[in-house]
């Protein structure tokens, strides 16, 4: 007994000391914001698509409202997420479904180019068609919300397993890249969802679930610890112009930011996204991202995705939970109405009827037939209609990846024209054998790297393999042609490429994906910047042997190229991104020169992995605690640290080459009459309500004539026993006891000085053009070529990068010819956010502004007065 007390005793000073330990480290923390903010019915671009869903919402009842916001649950219904059906008023069940690079999991899609790889081209127009082909895509489906663009990863880490699905970490770049998706997607009809808000920028330790797969014992999230400096010109500034564009709807992310979950955090749901930047449309969850129920409701959270606390519990956190918190008070009418409101808004906003095409295709299964409530096993039919959506995009593909192909070295091999024999070596050139499918979500690297890993992958309909295509290519032009599609076969590589004229492509990749999958070692992220199956090796072999040496990369972000780079046997180095089904015939067509390359890395390419400043934690750093991820460097990601620490680099961010020459000249600054920043003021209306609820619990019992489907979620109670239907031994109490001061105060709320008065995206003035930044770029070469002039500014303050890119243009221009550049700066450009003020302001600091074709060759530069 005596025995039990004192370990009993010990055990409980050892949890107090650990406990201890824990208090003692500052953790960063989220301040409260409340309450949610509601719907502007005068929002710009909103207005129409808010009258149309105020008149639906107005005739759901509670029941309807909350089906609405809850997903049926893990494979309960054909897409990846679906929220209840309300057929009474004839809505089918909304489809929420993947995303970044195609139409996930079915078949007769287009798989694209990846987000980077667009942003490669510095194209917005190219970006934009991207959008609309996959928005047309989805809808030819019966998809109502696609799962993309990214935003979140910005690519904090080069390593970031899933860097490739967004655009590049210059915020500018992102946010340009979002803005152009968002519209493309919307026109074809299809909502976009902006993700992952925000700070998700690893794979590892982003779900507790997860870690313990890979040995780690935490007991919550990776916490990424982001002070609002950094937060408002850096991750925030892409998510900004997509609401801007009018995104339809967000998904928060499953790590916390300054600890506390990205679902549940209403600095950055009620403060950041729905206040300041004025965002009308719904936030969902990640995937299991929600961990609680009227908290994350009165946070901001709108949709509940796939609607169960975790994959087939059959239980979830709203649902009927969220039916039981509206009647008793404790999450307020008005946010439900709020909810079901915004979903509706996102539906109209792009042009969407109540009466839509049934979903199509099954995520489930490829088979024809089978049960449409898939985790349940019911109601088998036809649940794959096989239609085909791909239209021409094939050609845009092609293209996309052809102009999204980096020419980051060329020393005059480059463009083929009938070469006498070409030697294609490397299993990146080839098929993967068993098929391109075979690996489940893509996870594996066999044969060409088109597509990574996990959640943002899709089904290939073809996968044009470089061996393929460039075979077809030297059939036709005479050339002697031989590949060897291994790694491996050193011997038989050596013969070939020592043969005399021979010109040796080499291809090599580095592959990288989401967390839920580890391929050789890589828990998503990758676990160091070197190629991938020998590569490094292959190419050292090759070059040793073969002086003319072409090198293309295929991945998902920087590698290393330090050891070779520079071997004057190495002739060219292509990076090639993530191409899509296109691949081998975009890749022929640069290094023929059908297409004359322009794109531009939109990443910094160091000389070693340490040169970056910043790395995936890849072990926890807090005990089982939340692991603790200090955005320490603020603003300095990539370029802007190498910039700041003149750590070593290879190939700057920006940079590309052409076959042809381009010169700058003659920058000239224009200042606009914009006049001065008025920061907004005044208050909002009070919360509206729409429509009444009964508060009788007899009314929200599971109907007798409904059949029950297993696992699946209804907004039902299952009694009308308050205490059992919430399976809650301690229910009762009041809001005020369970939530947040102001948690659900209606009463009209003061403006956000930053914020828009009805504008999306911010305070209008901040988009104000300021100046306009001019130069005259002429093509000094013989052919005609695509140049991509970048215009950078420098804040001049102390903390300020040396230099930020501010805005870009791709411009044709034929030999000899001349042609203005035209560069904008708006206010939030030229301004810094001021956590004290809490807004935007434009330091006293002098500013330059410079023009040039990469972030380090900047050679005009001029002041602004
Ligand atoms: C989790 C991923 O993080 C997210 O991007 C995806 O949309 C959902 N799973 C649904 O597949």
């Amino acid at each position: 007994m005596q025995f039990a007390y004192a370990a009993y005793m010990s055990l409980l000073l050892l949890t107090l000391a650990h406990d201890q330990h824990r208090w003692n480290q500052s953790l960063a923390t989220s301040d409260p914001f409340y309450p949610s903010p509601w719907m502007d019915p005068n929002a710009d671009g909103w207005q129409e698509a808010y009258a149309k869903a105020r008149a639906f919402v107005s005739q759901m009842t509670l029941l309807e409202k909350v089906n609405l916001t809850t997903g049926t649950g893990w494979a309960s219904e054909q897409c990846v997420g679906q929220v209840g059906a309300i057929p009474r008023l004839g809505l089918r069940s909304l489809c929420m479904h993947d995303a970044p690079v195609g139409i996930r999991g079915t078949d007769y899609n287009s798989v694209f180019p990846s987000g980077q790889t667009a942003a490669a081209t510095f194209d917005r127009a190219l970006i934009h068609q991207r959008g609309y082909a996959m928005g047309m895509e989805a809808k030819g489906k019966g998809v109502t919300v696609l799962l993309g663009p990214v935003a979140g990863p910005l690519g904090r880490m080069p390593e970031g397993g899933r860097n490739w699905e967004g655009f590049s970490p210059d915020p500018v770049l992102t946010g340009i890249g979002m803005m152009e998706s968002v519209r493309g997607i919307q026109e074809a009809g299809t909502v976009a969802c902006a993700k992952h808000f925000i700070g998700n920028e690893q794979e590892h330790f982003r779900q507790v679930g997860e870690a313990h797969g890979y040995g780690y014992n935490i007991s919550e999230t990776l916490s990424s610890n982001i002070d609002d400096k950094t937060m408002h010109e850096l991750y925030l500034w892409p998510f900004a112009d997509a609401v801007r564009a009018g995104v339809g709807s967000v998904m928060c992310s499953y790590q916390q930011v300054n600890n506390s979950y990205g679902c549940q955090n209403s600095k950055l749901l009620n403060n950041l996204l729905k206040d300041e930047l004025g965002f009308q449309g719904f936030i969902m969850s990640d995937w299991q991202a929600q961990h609680t129920g009227a908290a994350s409701a009165v946070a901001g959270l709108d949709m509940s995705m796939p609607g169960d606390t975790e994959f087939n519990t059959g239980v979830s956190y709203w649902g009927a939970n969220l039916t039981l918190a509206v009647v008793n008070g404790t999450v307020p009418e008005y946010r439900i109405d709020d909810m079901a409101l915004r979903i509706m808004a996102a539906y109209f906003k792009v042009g969407k009827t109540i009466e839509q095409p049934p979903i199509n295709m099954d995520f489930w299964t490829s088979d024809t037939y089978g049960p449409v409530h898939w985790a349940a096993g019911k109601g088998y039919q036809q649940i794959n209609f096989h239609v085909d959506v791909r239209g021409d995009h094939g050609n845009l593909i092609r293209e996309i990846a052809a102009k999204g192909t980096v020419l980051l070295k060329n020393t005059g091999s480059l463009p083929l024209n009938k070469p006498k024999f070409v030697a294609v070596i490397g299993e990146d050139a080839g098929p993967n054998p068993n098929g391109p499918n075979s690996c489940p979500d893509r996870g594996c690297d066999n044969g060409t790297l088109a597509m990574g890993w996990g959640s943002g992958s899709a089904n290939f309909p073809y996968l044009v393999t470089p061996d393929y295509a460039l075979q077809a290519q030297a059939i036709k032009d005479g050339t002697r042609y031989e590949s060897i599609l291994t790694n491996y076969a050193w011997s038989q590589t050596k013969a070939l490429v020592s043969q005399a004229n021979a010109t040796a492509i080499v291809f090599v990749n580095a592959d990288s994906g989401e967390g839920y999958i580890n391929v050789d070692g890589n828990e998503g992220d990758r676990k160091n910047l070197t190629l991938w199956r020998s590569g490094d090796a292959l190419v050292k072999n090759v070059s040793s042997l073969c002086s003319n040496t072409i090198v293309v990369i295929h991945s998902t972000g920087p590698v290393l190229v330090t050891d070779w780079y520079d071997n004057p046997n190495i002739t060219a180095i292509l990076w090639a991104g993530i191409p899509g089904q296109e691949s081998g015939n975009s890749i022929t067509d640069v290094l023929y020169g059908k297409v004359n390359p322009s794109a531009r890395t939109p990443f910094t390419w160091g000389a070693t992995r340490e040169s970056y400043g910043t790395d995936v934690m890849y072990k926890p750093n807090n005990g089982d605690g939340p692991p603790q991820q200090d955005f320490a460097e603020g603003v300095f990601i990539d370029y802007r640290y190498f910039d700041k620490a003149d750590t070593p680099l290879i190939y700057e961010f920006g940079h590309g080459l052409s076959y042809t020459t381009f010169e700058y000249s003659n920058i000239r600054v224009e200042k606009s009459n914009a006049g001065t920043y008025t920061p907004t003021t005044g208050k909002t209306a009070a919360a509206p309500t729409f429509g009444n609820f009964s508060t009788n619990l007899e009314d929200y019992v599971f109907p007798t004539n409904l059949e029950y489907i297993y696992q699946y979620i209804y907004p039902y109670l299952n009694t009308s026993d308050a205490r059992n239907a919430s399976a809650d031994p301690h229910y009762g109490g009041t809001a005020e006891e369970f939530l947040p001061p102001h948690a659900t105060d209606s009463s009209p709320q003061p403006l956000l000085r930053a914020a828009g008065r009805s504008s999306p995206g911010g305070n209008r003035q901040l988009y104000d053009v300021l100046y306009t930044v001019t130069a005259d770029i002429k093509n000094t070469g013989a052919i005609p070529g695509d140049e991509v002039p970048q215009l950078y500014v420098s804040l001049g303050g102390p903390d300020d990068p040396k230099v930020q890119l501010r805005d870009f243009d791709r411009i044709r221009i034929d030999p000899g010819q001349t042609v203005p550049f035209r560069g904008k700066l708006t206010r939030r450009d030229l301004s810094n956010w001021d956590p004290a003020v809490q807004d935007w302001v434009i330091s006293e600091y002098p500013k330059t502004v410079f023009v040039g074709p990469s972030s380090r060759k900047l050679a005009l530069k001029a002041d602004l007065s």
